[in-house]
């Protein structure tokens, strides 16, 4: 067991989840904390704290009395949810972030991982094969926090010395925990209608192509960024990583594989425009060149995991 202080900030979410219980295989101390109770393998595991990021005392306190050495800061609004509420995405993503920044600098934290997202590229971006350094405006909320977010983290490790890492994480897809109100949550759900009722009505048009990736190669991806040598970090702003990319339509096709007469319908809301402002594939050869990042998942070997997972213990209840 490795002996830093791990600290987790958004641990009762749908990465958070996961990661923590990644981190405790290999960390003596990881400290989960959201505003919220997470599930019971988290709870059960280690240590679990009510922290609220905007609130500094206590975050200040928090890091203080548990030595953190690492954090990772993975309270945010998403997509979706931002858009309905753009003064609390705002606030948890801009105002949490600095919060972050600052405890970290001031309390001597060694690492902060913080995570961005292919919603930080917009309409004007080149949409295929997305490269590192292009165009960004992006038009949500949610994309100008974390677009910012990634200046202020490259500032910290230029200007403050702070070893701050970060990848651009796509549509990430899993069962263990509900998604947090994203526009590619679709891409979850959709596993769990057909499991369910073998029917989906999609949220999203059937060749809305968006970059997607299982959740065992984004964790996986997550700590090989933390624990490579920092000289092989290049990137202090934020990666850009990529599994796979698929439509509604080919992830439709995918599950009737295995489930045959699984059927697919289309209603695209408000989330369709969201989507049609993103990249449909990214390039992530600095992050490969860098410190080796390889996804290993494919569409349909990600698609006969969900199915025989979802419907277990270790599967959302
Ligand atoms: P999520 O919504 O499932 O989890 C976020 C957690 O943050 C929630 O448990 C919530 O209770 C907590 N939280 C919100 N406000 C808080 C506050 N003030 N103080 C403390 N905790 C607070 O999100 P997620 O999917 O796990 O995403 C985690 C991070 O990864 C976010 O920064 C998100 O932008 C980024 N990301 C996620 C995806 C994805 O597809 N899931 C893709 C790209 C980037
Ligand atoms: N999955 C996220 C969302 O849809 C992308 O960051 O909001």
């Amino acid at each position: 067991m490795k002996n830093d202080n791990i600290l987790i900030i958004g641990a009762s979410g749908q990465i958070g989840s996961e990661l923590t219980m990644a981190l405790r295989k290999m960390y003596s101390q990881v400290i989960a904390t959201d505003l919220r109770e997470p599930n019971q393998e988290v709870m059960e595991s280690g240590p679990f704290e009510r922290l609220d990021v905007l609130n500094k005392t206590s975050l200040h306190y928090c890091i203080k009395r548990n030595n953190i050495t690492q954090v990772y800061h993975l309270a945010a609004i998403l997509s979706a949810t931002g858009e309905k509420n753009p003064e609390l995405a705002w606030r948890v993503n801009m105002k949490g972030l600095r919060q972050v920044l600052d405890a970290c600098v001031e309390l001597d934290v060694k690492k902060l991982f913080w995570p961005s997202t292919i919603a930080v590229f917009g309409p004007t971006t080149p949409r295929q094969n997305t490269p590192q350094w292009t165009v960004m405006e992006p038009n949500t909320i949610y994309g100008i926090s974390k677009q910012a977010g990634e200046r202020w983290c490259d500032y910290y490790f230029q200007k403050k010395n702070l070893d701050v890492r970060s990848v651009r994480y796509p549509g990430l897809i899993s069962y263990k925990t509900p998604g947090g109100g994203g526009t590619t949550d679709y891409a979850i759900d959709i596993y769990f209608e057909a499991k369910k009722n073998k029917h989906f009505t999609c949220f999203l048009s059937k060749n809305t192509r968006l970059p997607m990736m299982y959740m065992p190669d984004a964790i996986r991806g997550t700590i090989e960024l933390m624990e490579a040598p920092a000289e092989k970090i290049k990137v202090r702003s934020s990666y850009n990583i990529s599994a796979i990319d698929f439509t509604p339509k080919e992830q439709a096709a995918s599950i009737q594989k295995y489930i045959p007469d699984f059927k697919i319908d289309y209603a695209p809301d408000f989330r369709q425009k969201i989507a049609e402002s993103w990249p449909e594939s990214i390039d992530d050869a600095v992050a490969k060149n860098d410190w080796g990042w390889k996804p290993e998942f494919d569409l349909d070997g990600m698609t006969k995991d969900m199915l025989d997972n979802i419907g277990t213990t270790a599967a959302i209840v």
